[in-house]
Parts: C-alpha cells; sequence; structure tokens
C-alpha cells in the first residue's frame, strides 16, 4: 500500500506551486504584471503598499524595508518588481541561499544606488554570518568592517546607499526575531479566491492570445489551489489540450477533459493530496498524526507538507492542524468517498481521532 506512494514524482507535479525555472520562468517574466494596477487580488496588501510607496515618495526616501511572506507561488517575486517599479528605482534580485558569505552581500550591498530595491527570496535560509551584515545595513545603511584579528582587531564603519530590502519567505515564523523586527512594513499574501484567479487567467489568456470563454477561465481557476502560479500552469497545458482536441478555444468541457487527463480533480487535489489524506485517515484513523510521521509515511519532506500542501487542505476545510497533529476532516471524508469513523478502532481512538483520555 504504501509502496504505491512513492511512485508519484513529486518534483513534476502539474499543481506544484514550486517555482520552475524550466518551464515557468518564461511565462512569468511576460505574464507578470508590471504595476499594482495590474496585480489582481491581495487586496488589503495592495492598498496599504500603495499607500507606503507614495509616502516614501512625496519624502523622496527610500521605503522602508518590506517582508512579504505567504506560500509559494502567490506573487511574492512580482510584487516586489511592482513595488520597485512603482517607485521608480532598480531591483537586485538574490535569494538566502546563493549568498553564502558575509563578504557576497557586502558587494550587492556597496553596488546598490540610492533607493534601489534589494529583493532577497527565501530570506530565512540567511546564514547567521550574513545576517549579522544585515542588521546595521538595515538600521543605519552601514557596514561594519572587521580590520585585523585578535587584540589588535579594529572595526570600521563603512556608509552605503539607501536602499530597501524586500525579503521574502514561505516561512516568516523561521526568522530570527532580530532579522523581522527590522522590517518596517510586514505584508501577508494570502491564497487567492476562484474568481480573482479567473480573472488572472483571462488577463494571461489574453496576453498568450489564447481564447477562452468565461467557464473555461473558472474551471482552471477553482483547480488551482488558490495560486497563480498554478493556474498559469494549468491554463498552458489546457490550451494543449484545446488545440488538439477542440478548436483552440478553452471552454469549460475542455479545461474538464484536460484536468481529468492530468488527474486533477474538481477541487485541484491531485493524488498527493489525496494519497497525504488516505494515509491519514486509513493509516492514523483520521488523525491527529504528528507531522514527521506523516512526512515519513508518505514520503516527503515535512517542510514540503506544510509550506506546499497544507495551506490549501486546510483553506478548503480538509485538513486541521491541532496541538497533537494532523486531522481529516468530514469533508475530506467526503471528498474522497470513504465513510466519517471508517478505519477508527472505536475502543482505542474515537471518531475525531482522540482517546477518552486525551478529552479528560
Ligand atoms: N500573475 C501572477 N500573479 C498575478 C496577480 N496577482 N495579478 C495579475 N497577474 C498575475
Amino acid at each position: 500500500m504504501m509502496e504505491e506512494v512513492n511512485e508519484f514524482d513529486f518534483e513534476n507535479r502539474i499543481v506544484s506551486n514550486e517555482y520552475d525555472a524550466g518551464q515557468d520562468a518564461e511565462v512569468e517574466n511576460n505574464l507578470r504584471p508590471k504595476t499594482l494596477d495590474q496585480y489582481i487580488g491581495q487586496e488589503k496588501a495592495k492598498s496599504n503598499l500603495s499607500i507606503y510607496i507614495e509616502s516614501a515618495k512625496r519624502r523622496g526616501e527610500a521605503l522602508d524595508h518590506v517582508l512579504l511572506y505567504g506560500p509559494p507561488g502567490l506573487g511574492k517575486t512580482t510584487l516586489a518588481g511592482i513595488i520597485a517599479n512603482e517607485l521608480s528605482v532598480n531591483i537586485r534580485t538574490t535569494s538566502g541561499p546563493a549568498i553564502e558569505k558575509p563578504g557576497d552581500l557586502a558587494a550587492i550591498l556597496t553596488g546598490l544606488s540610492d533607493g534601489d530595491v534589494l529583493f532577497i527570496d527565501e530570506i530565512h535560509r540567511l546564514s547567521r554570518a550574513v545576517e549579522e551584515i544585515l542588521y546595521p545595513a538595515m538600521e543605519d545603511y552601514a557596514l561594519d568592517i572587521i580590520l585585523g584579528k585578535g587584540p589588535s582587531a579594529r572595526s570600521i564603519r563603512l556608509t552605503i546607499p539607501r536602499f530597501t530590502l524586500i525579503g521574502a519567505t514561505t516561512r516568516a515564523g523561521q526568522l530570527t526575531t532580530p532579522l523581522r523586527d527590522r522590517f518596517g512594513v510586514l505584508l501577508k499574501l494570502e491564497l487567492y479566491t476562484p474568481e480573482e484567479l479567473a480573472t488572472i487567467v483571462k488577463r494571461s489568456a489574453s496576453i498568450l492570445e489564447i481564447d477562452i470563454t468565461e467557464q473555461g477561465a473558472l474551471a482552471i481557476a477553482s483547480r488551482s489551489r488558490g495560486t497563480p502560479r498554478i493556474a498559469n500552469r494549468l491554463l498552458k497545458r489546457v490550451r494543449d489540450f484545446a488545440l488538439v482536441k477542440g478548436d483552440g478555444n478553452v471552454t469549460s468541457e475542455i479545461a474538464d477533459m484536460a484536468l481529468e487527463s492530468l488527474e486533477i480533480d474538481e477541487l485541484g487535489l491531485d493524488n498527493i493530496d489525496r494519497r497525504m489524506l488516505e494515509a491519514i485517515i486509513k493509516f492514523y484513523g483520521g488523525g491527529p498524526v504528528g507531522l514527521e510521521t506523516l512526512a515519513a509515511t508518505i514520503g516527503e519532506e515535512a517542510i514540503t507538507i506544510e509550506d506546499v500542501y497544507e495551506p490549501y487542505l486546510m483553506q478548503i476545510g480538509f485538513l486541521s492542524r491541532t496541538p497533537r497533529g494532523r486531522q481529516a476532516t468530514p469533508r475530506a471524508y467526503e471528498h474522497l468517498g470513504i465513510p466519517y469513523g471508517a478505519f477508527s478502532s472505536p475502543g482505542a481512538k474515537g471518531i475525531a481521532g482522540q482517546t477518552k483520555m486525551d478529552l479528560d
């Protein structure tokens, strides 16, 4: 039973929200909105940002440092580009793991111009030594350079341009407190509604010159797990079916047929999601089951389960996080066609997976 799980190709799942430099780069680059007006959804983040940007422009100063956080594929990089564009400044893009040594970051910082944006993706993966360089840079626009070693070592302070750091992370909780505290603006990106995604799909279709009906856009949107990156990827695959099996027009019928072939169900769940829920239900009586145990059972990293699979399953009410682990909800049972309470042994576990003692 369990071996079946590993038959799935986790890296290549079409509903993955991981960025794929091969298939996503080209698409994302020309589909990316360039202004806040073109950016669909995230209304709260957008309206606050537009005020901060306008204020920074009127003051003629650099925008405060911004931390963008939320699940992958929601447009953090896109938003960073928009912020730089709206401020009419340059953007320098890098990522936490790419900055290996303090000297790498020092070189980047000294190469910036006044007001520029430095975008660091996956900022939670910066090493401690690199992070230490960032503190005075963010706070005082300064680099502290240590000259010499031992008792005769001295430190000199170099001034760097007044820049805006935009950090992006899927896990704000993993940032160290001193780093988090140095961001003046914290923006949480939320999963998109199907209506917002349908608007994004129609916009992308128009840029890619794909004919699409309203219902076709909605069919793709409602199976995109709240994530524009997935919606844009599905749009391209459905377009292929429309060209080969239809007349090129993306209708809901074509979308349904394509998504069925891709084994993506009407809620956007793929085999891996279904296997994960089935594992919780069949092996752990519906839960709660600890994250690490679940990860080992389905052969995935705990961090991937948390970042990639869980946000959507929780948003649609299929999974709950309890202090003692993950739990499948009655809705998940219903969706999978499993009677609620099946696989739980009533003596040891109640229907919700809790023993009597746990409840006492
Ligand atoms: N493409 C990806 N994300 C988008 C968004 N939020 N708005 C418009 N187009 C997008």
